[in-house]
């Protein structure tokens, strides 16, 4: 085995792989002068679309305008609160506040740490109802809630059956932050298999470069199967206006790059293959590390087929095993460390340690182990035996 340092996450060697491609489609940019808007971005935003399975994909500058633009065009805004969770990164919350509409938040479930339908149910059944609209009145805000943002954390479809049929209860607008969900699968009651992306009336996507799909630089896109969405985000992307010069709404600067569209139009031909290495590397680590006392390996229900962008355990002595791993050239991640409803920018908001104990229970738990299409064997078994090995040791002392 070797001793090298094992990466978190790779980005190098993909990109030594394709270099001649990306390289020449830089070069065809460069020769034709195109970098905003045109064929790239039409035909990268046909081709994602195609890959969701959604009728609409919209390109825009990065994953927070992404969700901020879906929120906004399906109707959402000053006055209305948001329902999310706190664990998530901070741009899911940043983008309900951007769009002047203000976050509610509800716990996660301790297995899938994606939205718990149970607390959505729970909170939402507890809530006041606004005489006006009908609609729950959120409890931290006072507004009445207008939309639900369900979080595909680390690459899991959150339970959107039971979310939506909650949404419809409450007669909610349901959209998917799904900026680490490129490809993931879910399935409903009826039994068909759909990806993350297709599920709200709108989601958002992120091409940060360490996402699934990244882009080299930044990137995000928007699936909606609804024409005016895709239309107003449209908009929204390019300073609001409708024709040239003429500004419908006041909008954004909010495009996909040309240069990224010709990029990820390269990358989006390997993305099943690349996810499919994700999920094979996850079964191997949860076999690897099913024996190991303490550790808690990834759950998949049934109805999931993750993407595994983030390979998460889960373990009482995180940190130690975290420092254990440094020691052995091994990197790991924290997503997240602290929970939004815990970040000093919103300690104006009034929540405490212990407003939302799953998720806090989880960010002291969890640790991100090395994930990405190509990790080798031999690079999993390393990871494995040294958390076994710090295992036992501790089961000795
Ligand atoms: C869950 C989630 N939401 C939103 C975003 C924002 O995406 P971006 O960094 O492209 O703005 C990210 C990515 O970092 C994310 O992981």
């Amino acid at each position: 085995m070797s001793n090298q340092s094992i990466p978190f996450l790779d980005l190098v060697t993909p990109h030594r792989e394709l270099e001649n491609e990306l390289v020449e489609a830089f070069r065809e940019a460069v020769r034709g002068a195109a970098f905003i808007g045109g064929p790239q971005v039409e035909a990268f935003e046909r081709e994602f679309a195609a890959f969701c399975g959604s009728k609409y994909c919209v390109g825009v500058a990065n994953g927070t305008d992404a969700v901020r633009f879906a929120l906004m065009a399906s109707g959402v805004g000053r006055g209305d609160s948001v329902v999310t969770v706190s664990h998530t990164f901070i741009a899911t919350v940043e983008a309900i506040s951007q769009c002047g509409a203000e976050t509610e938040f509800v716990d996660i479930d301790p297995s899938t740490y994606c939205m718990s339908p149970a607390a959505l149910g729970e909170y939402l059944g507890s809530c006041a109802q606004d005489p006006k609209s009908g609609r729950p009145i959120g409890k931290r805000t006072g507004k009445p809630v207008k939309a639900i943002v369900p979080v595909h954390l680390y690459g899991q479809v959150a339970d959107m059956d039971a979310i939506l049929a909650i949404a419809a209860k409450y007669d909610l607008l349901v959209v998917e932050d799904a900026c680490q969900a490129h490809g993931a699968e879910y399935r409903s009651a009826d039994g068909t298999w759909r990806r993350a992306g297709t599920f709200g009336k709108a989601a958002a996507f992120s091409f940060y470069p360490g996402k699934n799909l990244g882009a080299c630089g930044e990137g995000g896109a928007v699936t909606t199967d609804d024409e005016d969405v895709a239309r107003t985000i449209r908009m929204l992307r390019e300073h609001g206006q409708a024709a040239k010069y003429y500004h419908d709404l006041e909008g954004y600067n909010g495009r996909l790059d040309a240069v990224q569209a010709a990029l990820l139009r390269i990358k989006l031909r390997h993305l099943d293959t690349w996810n499919a290495q994700r999920r094979e590397a996850a079964l191997h680590y949860n076999e690897l590390l099913a024996a190991v006392p303490t550790i808690v390996t990834p759950f998949e229900p049934d109805h999931s087929k993750a993407v595994y962008h983030l390979y998460v355990i889960s373990c009482s002595d995180r940190d130690a095993v975290a420092a254990h791993l440094k020691t052995e050239g091994i990197a790991t991640g924290l997503h997240y460390p602290l929970p939004v409803h815990l970040q000093k920018c919103y300690r104006e908001w009034g929540y405490t340690e212990g407003s939302f104990p799953v998720t806090e229970r989880a960010a002291a738990a969890i640790l991100s182990l090395p994930m990405f299409p190509g990790l080798a064997d031999d690079q999993q078994r390393r990871v494995a035996s040294a958390i076994e090995s710090l295992m036992s040791v501790s089961a000795r002392s």
